[in-house]
């Protein structure tokens, strides 16, 4: 028996992949449409492609509050914040501590540690305390001084789904004179997030998580205050108003976004993530996230009268979309729900539940009846 056609309920990956119903006939018609005209023996190609990144832009420009000319495509959150990094002026970062958690993506953290050296600044993790599932914002806040050049918050964490108080820690780092970024991939799309509330200097995320997109396509939002000081190193021809301008010694940055662009843009994993974020968009304000909390309240619940640890923050406005739970034998409880078509997944100790709008109220019942269940 194929359980995974028959009980899409059963899915608690949105921390990984976003789904809703029709998402595959949707992303099949986008590539499709992308086919049909990259495959036409004109020169219509690059309007009509051009055309995609631009209405991928202005979705996720809705879906973060930001204004037209910028927010542009990365492939990865890392490489997102790679650009921003070889961008910022050098002083931003030389000599200066640049802040992050413990807790904030590993590749995020892999990348800042190399990049350490060559751009002159000291990573500074703020650890968590033993036993602790997430970095306290007190101890954010005791780290993070007048020497810190740069701090790299985590809207919605992927190992607790923590959410830190974004609004004190920004007032903090603004009075410290810090510039701060938040990388919004585990809340885009389930936790209120807006690039002017509370300001930030840049945003960086991906779209296939709540958003239901596609790999590779990422983004960057820059504030445009902050655009104009930007020299991005790792530009191309399209960081310029005009990418046809080929002469060698003219090369001058766009005055917007666009200076963050390189070479040909990768439009094909922005098109087939336009379905997602129109699909997003269009359902009614708050009803994603209401359907997300009652699951999360329910899973919570059963966890406790199953006596579970509960390694996310108990307050709902103080966690995202999942809910994780500390187990001995996670990996091999992954193994045993999915026999019985329950989507999850684990990290080390962690098992991690993301209830989104495909999934069912009688899925988190079957799942903590299995998990109670001595076999
Ligand atoms: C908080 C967070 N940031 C970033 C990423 C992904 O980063 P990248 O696109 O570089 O793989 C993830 C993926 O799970 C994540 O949870």
């Amino acid at each position: 028996m194929n359980e995974h056609s028959v009980q899409p309920g059963g899915y608690f990956l949105y921390h990984s992949i976003g789904q809703f119903e029709g998402k595959d006939q949707a992303m099949a018609a986008a590539l499709a449409g992308f086919a049909g005209f990259w495959g036409a023996p004109d020169d219509g190609q690059w309007g009509q492609a051009l055309a995609l990144k631009a209405r991928f832009l202005a979705l996720w420009r809705q879906v973060i509050g930001a204004p037209e000319g910028s927010v542009t495509t990365c492939e990865s959150v890392t490489a997102g914040l790679y650009a921003i990094i070889g961008a910022l002026p050098a002083d931003r970062l030389r000599g200066k501590r640049l802040l992050v958690a413990g807790d904030c993506f590993p590749s995020l953290h892999f990348l800042l540690s190399a990049a350490a050296a060559r751009f002159g600044f000291t990573l500074d993790t703020v650890p968590l305390r033993e036993g602790e599932f997430w970095v306290r914002d007190e101890d954010m806040i005791a780290a993070w001084g007048a020497d810190v050049g740069l701090a790299l918050l985590t809207l919605t964490t992927s190992t607790a789904s923590h959410r830190p108080g974004l609004a004190e820690l920004v007032a903090h780092g603004r009075a410290q004179g810090s510039l701060i970024g938040v990388d919004i991939t585990q809340g885009a799309g389930v936790v209120p997030y807006s690039v002017d509330a509370p300001e930030v200097d840049f945003t960086i995320s991906t779209s296939l998580k709540w958003l239901c997109g596609a790999p590779g396509a990422g983004i960057v939002h820059v504030h445009p205050r902050l655009i104009g000081e930007c020299r991005p190193e790792f530009c191309g021809w399209f960081s310029q108003e005009n990418p046809f301008s080929w002469d060698l010694d003219a090369f001058e940055y766009a005055p917007d976004i666009r200076r963050f662009d390189n070479g040909t843009p990768a439009v094909l994993a922005a098109a087939a993530s336009i379905p997602g974020l129109e699909w997003y968009l269009t359902q009614a304000p708050g009803a994603i996230a209401r359907h997300n909390l009652e699951l999360c309240e329910q899973i919570i619940e059963r966890a406790d009268a199953a006596g579970l640890r509960l390694a996310s923050p108990r307050q709902a406005e103080r966690r995202g979309g999942s809910v994780m739970l500390q187990i001995d034998n996670a990996a091999a409880t992954v193994d045993r729900l999915r026999a019985h078509g329950l989507f999850t997944d684990a990290r080390g100790k962690i098992l991690r539940l993301s209830p989104g709008w495909i999934t069912e109220a009688n899925a988190v019942d079957r799942l903590f009846d299995l998990l109670s269940a001595r076999d």
